[in-house]
């Protein structure tokens, strides 16, 4: 069973797909962490963000891979912590809007869900990677709570420059950002990781029931 959860930066996608993964013995794939990984790698090389067809290529050439710590590899390098920060924060949506680079990422995250049991986190998983995953979930939060748990976790940046970089990423995204159709909301804004780890465990075990 596939379950695809999507939604905004900071909404808790993270947080909260790693614990129901591990609850439900699922493995874990995080989508974004595959957008960042090339963006750290063409920035490290000093590509032009503009060339689709060259940051597709980089794509093909250089394949993100996770271990079984969920840390994250590219071109022989530990990325895990270098993609989280500000630099690549700010990039990753002009390298991550380039077709070329989309249609390589999504071809591998089809790989990994054909593979079996997994929660998926993305933008687009339930509208275009699996549009026929099983349960299908949109995080969102209000904006202020999704920066002020995006600054705990930004410890190179203030409090101001981080809400506004979230919103022009906001902006960036937006084309990939439309909740699937039959896509289950939960606004974690007043709820805690538990809670809407319980929610969508309730949909699997309905949906595994039916
Ligand atoms: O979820 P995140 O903040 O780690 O994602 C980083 C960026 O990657 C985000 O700004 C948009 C892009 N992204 C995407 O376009 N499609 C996905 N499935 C996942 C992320």
């Amino acid at each position: 069973m596939i379950v695809a959860i999507d939604g905004p930066a900071g909404a808790g996608k993270s947080t909260v797909a790693r614990a129901l993964a591990e609850r439900l013995g699922f493995r874990y794939l995080d989508t974004g962490a595959m957008y960042r990984a090339l963006t750290w790698l063409a920035l490290k090389r000093g590509l032009p963000l503009g060339e689709g067809a060259a940051l597709g290529a980089l794509a093909r050439d250089h394949p993100v891979t996770f271990d079984e710590n969920d840390r994250v590899f590219i071109d022989g390098a530990d990325v895990t912590s270098a993609i989280r920060r500000s630099n690549v924060d700010r990039m990753v949506s002009v390298v991550a809007r380039h077709p070329e680079v989309r249609e390589v990422m999504r071809e591998r995250q089809r790989e990994l869900a054909a593979q079996g049991d997994a929660v998926i986190e993305g933008r687009d998983i339930g509208t275009v990677v699996v549009p026929a995953a099983a349960v299908k979930v949109y995080l969102e939060a209000d904006p202020n709570v999704r920066a002020r748990r995006r600054q705990s976790e930004r410890p190179d940046i203030g409090a101001d420059a981080l809400a506004t970089d979230l919103k022009l990423r906001d902006e960036q995204d937006r084309a990939r950002m439309e909740p699937a159709a039959d896509a289950q909301k939960i606004d974690t804004t007043l709820l805690a990781v538990d809670e809407v780890v319980a929610q969508i465990e309730a949909l699997v075990r309905a949906r595994a029931a039916a």
